[in-house]
């Protein structure tokens, strides 16, 4: 069965008086299977064996996942408020359940339904990651190879919003407005065939081209739902433009390229490098920004900014 039909569910998440009544799985050897069905409740035993055998996770059919995301967005607030929860397992709590929002966002963007889910998550997380903020790693946890781009969605944003609170004063509103643009940024890929973002060889020149596209037609497409605002829009449209114009897919120069989407494309870089793939492992935290600023030299970035990314996320990283 393909993987796409299966979604994790943190243990931790799991609170035995309130958890819906769902058929959970474990992953074993690249198959599920069945760990409970849905008539049995999900007891005090079943965490402690859970937990004895060092599971972090179990999985979901995405059939019961309307149920199991409104019990998750449900009890976020009370989850991360709890004191016998340690702040790794709250951010993990936070970050899954973005996760899958994401994933609904990517299915259906002009569902008001699903941008409201996703302001309910971007107010928790800006007041989550701004308190937290060294628990970005807990995305690591979460992230197989299917979901990777929704992984590193909900990963720039965290950095974006991140920045934004402590390099530059923003009103919530606008704080808002870089949650959605970020967690949709790369919106655009559905319109390119998986037949290329699967390939795990170099791409072809035509093809680059076709997965560059991925700017503007999300951009072009989020505009016309005309649920977006004007942020949101720039950092979708913009994050791959580069500080000396050489980027796309205007070609914008400098300080001519929308603030939020300098930010996004500097935390785009650094999500893509330190998240493990499927063709290579993840680079470290010092080799990541190593190679940015050598990008930033040659162009790529404003290196004022770089420089203030550097000093939060390491910051971030050693709190
Ligand atoms: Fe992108």
């Amino acid at each position: 069965m393909n993987d796409s039909y299966w979604r994790p569910i943190s243990v931790d998440s799991i609170d035995s008086e309130c958890f819906p009544p769902v058929a959970l799985f474990l992953k074993s050897g690249g198959n599920y299977v069945l760990y409970k069905d849905g008539d049995r409740p999900f007891g005090p035993d079943d965490r402690r064996r859970l937990e004895r055998s060092f599971t972090e996770f179990v999985y979901v059919r995405t059939g019961d996942l309307k149920e199991i995301n409104q019990y998750l967005e449900k009890n976020l607030a009370n989850m991360l408020e709890r004191e016998d929860l340690s702040k790794i397992t709250k951010s993990k709590i936070l970050y899954q359940t973005s996760v899958n929002c994401v994933i609904d966002m990517f299915e259906c963007p002009e569902t008001a339904a699903n941008l409201e889910r996703c302001n309910n998550l971007i107010k928790q997380m800006m007041k989550f990651t701004a308190a937290e903020p060294h628990t970005l790693e807990a995305l690591q946890a979460i992230a197989g190879n299917n979901f990777y781009i929704f992984v590193h969605s909900v990963q720039v944003t965290a950095l974006s919003m991140l920045m934004h609170d402590k390099v530059f004063n923003v009103d919530p509103d606008e704080m808002m407005d870089v949650g959605v643009g970020s967690l949709i940024h790369d919106y655009g890929m559905i319109f390119i065939t998986d037949k290329i973002l699967d390939k795990a060889d170099a791409l072809s020149d035509v093809e680059y081209f076709k997965v560059k596209q991925h700017t503007q037609k999300g951009y072009e497409f989020l505009k016309n739902t005309g649920r977006f605002g004007e942020v949101a829009l720039n950092i979708i449209r913009y994050h791959h433009e580069r500080y000396d114009g050489m980027g796309y897919p205007v070609r914008l120069k400098g300080d001519e390229i929308p603030r939020s989407a300098q930010v996004a494309a500097i935390c785009d870089v650094y999500s893509a490098l330190t998240l493990d793939r499927s063709y290579r492992k993840a680079t470290s935290h010092s080799e990541a920004l190593k190679i940015m600023r050598q990008e930033a030299k040659a162009g790529a970035f404003n290196v004022e900014l770089l420089n203030r990314f550097e000093e939060v996320i390491t910051l971030a990283k050693g709190s």
